[in-house]
Parts: C-alpha cells; structure tokens; sequence
C-alpha cells in the first residue's frame, strides 16, 4: 500500500500547452511515482459549461489522452480513464447531493465568478451549480487524500472537505479529507506576455511542429526598452527570458549576461531559444507521432483504465451504500 491516493483531473479541451505541461504534467509525472495515482479526463465536468455543443469532445479526449502520455503520464504507473466510463461517480454525486445544503454550493466563489464571466452562455443550470460535488465525488470515490490542482481549485477542495465532515458525521466515517497539493508552478507566460491561455490564443501546444515553434517564439515580446543590440537589456521584464527559465536552466546566466551588456540581438537570443524548445520537446513529439499512428492503443489505455478505477470505485460506493442503508 503506498502512503497516499492522488486524484486529479482534467476537462477535455484538446490539445494541451507548454504551460499545462510545466505546471500540472510535471507534477502528475513526479506523483506517480511515489502514490497510487488517478488522473481523470473530466468529460462530465465539460458538459457543466458546454453541453450544447459536444461535437468535439471525443477529439478532444483523445488529443489530450495522447499529450498526458506523451509527456510521461504513464499507464503503467498510474489510472488514466474517462470520468463518464465510470458509472460510479455519478452514483456518488447523486448520494452526496442529497446531504450538500444549496447554500455551500450557491456562495462558492468560482461559481458565482464563472456565471458573471460566462455571462454569453446559459450555465444557470442545476448541473453547474453541483460542479464542486461532483468533484468531489471524483475524488472521493478513490478515498484519495491528495489533490494536485491550480490555486483556483482550492474553493472546490475547500467544499469537498466540508462535504466529507459532513458525511462522516451523518453516517459513519468512509472518507479521509482531500488535502491539495499546490506546487509553484513555473508561470509561462503567452506569446505575448500574458498568461498563456487558450482564450488568448498567445499559447504554445505541446504538440507543436518545429516551424509554428520558431513562429511563435519568433513574435514573442522582449523588452521594450530594447532598440538597438547594443542596448542592455532587462532580461526580468523580457517574455523570451521567461521561456528560457523554463527550458533551459543551464544557458540562464549566459543570456542574462550577453543581453545585460548588449551582447546579443533579440533576434539571435529567440533564434538560439526556439531552437531549445525543439531540442527539449523532440521526444514529446516523436512520441505523439507513434500514438497518432496506433488509435487503437489510445482506446485500449482507457479501457484498462476504467477496469481499474471501477474496481476500486464500486469497492467504495458499496461503503457508502451501506453507510447510508441504500
Ligand atoms: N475542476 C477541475 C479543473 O477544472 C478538473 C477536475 C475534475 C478535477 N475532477 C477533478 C480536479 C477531481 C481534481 C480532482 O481544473
Ligand atoms: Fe530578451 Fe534575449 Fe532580447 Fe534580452 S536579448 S531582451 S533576454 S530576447
């Protein structure tokens, strides 16, 4: 038995970026392993915003199931699965709905951001509002007591805490309380100096070929104060310096340096940094490619991985059954 369940999860969006990657990647990389790790593809939680077009869903599951592995989520080591090939959160969801008075769900602070900011879209439905519960029943079908997610997770963990005293309370204590795991991720920033996002359309995908690298490095802003080469650069406030933090901690001081006595032009500086990037992400890439060519193998990973974690989720609602003598 190891120490630890690690349960963390996805929505489906396609195709992931270089910012995914450094921060949550990595880290589900390093989780497992050392713990017993579920990493879901939360194609139930992309219905709560986006259930009138579902057009692309299965597109995006399998471009974001072929990322996962081909930065290092390995199959092998941890259960990857679809959330809705396992039927059993559902049941969960429904069982703690019952207990989860309205008023916790109705003052969680990203449900109310989210109905303002999506104000173009109707989420003023019952299954946005139960978001939180059913990431929580997510998590807690596995007993896992560590979540690794963004800081802005941190409110849904916050409820699934308060949900599991609740139940533990009411019944007869089944669940340990989740506990998130926050690492300081790397921030990298967009194209442009913002976070990178796909609303922004600044990012970089992990899948990306080696033109749209140099493409997109090629237009990254750099420091304004920069006219000529000779000028020195202020490689903190530099978009491009970013990149390097994150891609190559060995050239860092040699490119502080060389831009800080105005050694180097902007354009050599991304020249050399693009081609980093592609050096660093030849392997991701080489390994996309052999997934893209074995469709097969992408559905088979998912299968065996809902075998899985259906096992240990009925193992857990049968608890819950009988806790609750349904
Ligand atoms: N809500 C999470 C997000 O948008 C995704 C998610 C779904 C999740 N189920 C989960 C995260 C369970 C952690 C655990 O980032
Ligand atoms: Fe940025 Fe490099 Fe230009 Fe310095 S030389 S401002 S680090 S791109």
């Amino acid at each position: 038995m190891k120490d630890h369940t690690v349960m963390s999860g996805m929505r489906p969006t396609g195709r992931l970026h270089m910012g995914n990657m450094l921060g949550a990647l990595m880290n589900w990389v390093k989780l497992q392993e050392e713990y017993e790790c579920y990493f879901s593809i939360a194609d139930w939680h992309a219905l709560t915003t986006g259930y009138e077009s579902t057009e692309q869903i299965n597109e995006n599951i399998k471009q974001m199931t072929i990322d996962w592995i081909s930065v290092g989520i390995d199959p092998e080591k941890c259960t990857i699965f679809r959330q809705s090939h396992v039927k059993q959160h559902a049941e969960l969801h429904l069982l703690l709905s019952m207990l989860t008075p309205l008023s916790w769900l109705e003052r969680c602070p990203t449900y109310k951001e989210q109905l303002k900011q999506l104000d173009g879209k109707d989420i003023n439905t019952y299954g946005f509002l139960g978001y939180p519960v059913l990431m929580t029943s997510d998590i807690l079908i596995y007993k896992a007591d560590r979540v690794p997610v963004g800081e802005d997770q941190e409110p849904h963990l916050e409820l699934a805490r308060e949900i599991v005293r609740r139940f533990n309370y009411l019944y007869t204590p089944v669940f340990p309380e989740p506990e998130g795991i926050h690492t300081k991720v790397k921030v990298l920033p967009g194209v442009d100096g913002r976070k990178m996002s796909k609303s922004y359309g600044n990012l970089i995908e992990i899948s990306a070929t080696p033109e749209t690298i140099r493409q997109k490095v090629g237009v990254m802003v750099t420091d304004p104060a920069r006219v000529r080469k000779s000028d020195p650069g202020h490689p903190d406030v530099c978009n491009v310096y970013a990149f390097y933090k994150a891609f190559g901690e060995k050239q860092l001081e040699e490119v502080r340096e060389a831009c800080e006595k105005g050694l180097i032009g902007c354009v050599e500086c991304k020249k050399n940094l693009a081609k980093l990037i592609i050096e660093k992400t030849k392997p991701i890439r080489e390994k996309r490619k052999a997934l893209e060519n074995n469709p097969k193998l992408i559905d088979d990973v998912l299968e065996d991985g809902a075998m899985r974690a259906t096992k240990i989720a009925e193992q857990t609602l049968e608890e819950v059954r009988s806790a609750m003598k349904i």
